[in-house]
């Protein structure tokens, strides 16, 4: 795997591999790696020849400079891990060399998704991510784009600055990766206690419990039931669950046949913050 720290240096070895007809793939990352990372390598690897991993904890889309602060760095590990994974390029840069002192300043209209649910809890949040996800789009330019459902409004986010800025890249949305018990892995987990990391189980369970149920009772009822479920578990603090339209992510108490739905999830744990979802239908 080669490892690029500046921008010229990876610009130039791109350039001769797409001189050489080969399809580029970029999986954009904070690091921390686990193998909610690694299906999208390997995603990626199924759907272009060369495959860019990136690695930057990206300080303008942390709203909480404690959060920024704690974000764990274990890159020695990082590049075992993708080194395993046969990813063909680790782009590491520094932040002065993505954000030089002469940058101009980012704005991208998203409209509601900006100021709903995550945009909502986290002002500002999207914007940082739009800004780093661009600069690495325009950077890579790559064909193929990886992103978790993990983050579902992030990938609606992306899904919008592509659209916005019309860039030839499509996305490759990958499904989320869960422990054997159905915890959806974060690299925020590692900060949770052995108690916490079944505690947290109750996340999965309350959205199994919308999904099997949906259709049979209310959505507004469902989300009732589910919030009971969580709130059983010692400890949880809800933040938000809302079930919703996909598309618009607007919360709906009315299903219709042909629409599709999705079920968002944010709870505190333990001081973590956790957040999931489930496709409805
Ligand atoms: P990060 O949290 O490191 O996540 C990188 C990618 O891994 C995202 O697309 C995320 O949705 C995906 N991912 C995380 N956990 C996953 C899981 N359990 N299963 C499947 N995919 C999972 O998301 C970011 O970084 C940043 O916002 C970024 C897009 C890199 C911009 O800075």
């Amino acid at each position: 795997m080669k490892i690029f720290k500046t921008k010229k240096e990876l610009q130039s070895y791109l350039l001769s591999c797409r001189a050489a007809g080969q399809k580029i793939a970029l999986v954009p990352t904070m690091g921390a790696l686990h193998e909610g990372h690694l299906s999208l390598i390997a995603e990626a690897k199924k759907l272009a020849e060369i495959v860019v991993c990136s690695i930057f904890v990206n300080p303008t889309q942390f709203n909480d400079p404690k959060d920024l602060e704690k974000y764990p760095r274990p890159i020695e590990n990082d590049i075992a891990l993708l080194q395993s994974a046969a990813c063909d390029i680790l782009f590491l840069p520094e932040i002065a060399e993505m954000y030089p002192a002469d940058d101009s300043p980012w704005h991208i209209d998203l409209g509601e998704l900006d100021s709903i649910w995550e945009g909502e809890k986290r002002p500002g949040h999207f914007q940082g991510v739009t800004q780093i996800v661009y600069k690495l789009f325009r950077l890579v330019a790559p064909d193929i784009a990886c992103f978790g459902q993990k983050d579902f409004q992030q990938v609606m986010v992306i899904q919008r600055l592509i659209d916005i800025k019309k860039l030839p890249v499509s996305i490759h949305i990958c499904p989320t990766v869960r422990n054997k018990d159905g915890l959806a892995l974060s690299s925020r987990n590692t900060r949770l206690s052995e108690e916490g990391k079944i505690k947290a189980l109750v996340l999965y369970r309350s959205l199994r419990y919308i999904k099997d149920h949906f259709g049979s009772v209310s959505p507004s009822q469902l989300r009732q039931n589910a919030i009971n479920i969580l709130l059983q578990e010692d400890g949880i603090e809800l933040e938000y669950l809302a079930i919703c339209e996909s598309r618009t992510l607007q919360e709906t108490d009315t299903i219709m046949a042909g629409n599709s739905y999705v079920a968002l999830l944010v709870v505190w744990l333990e001081g973590v913050r956790l957040i999931d979802n489930m496709i409805l239908q």
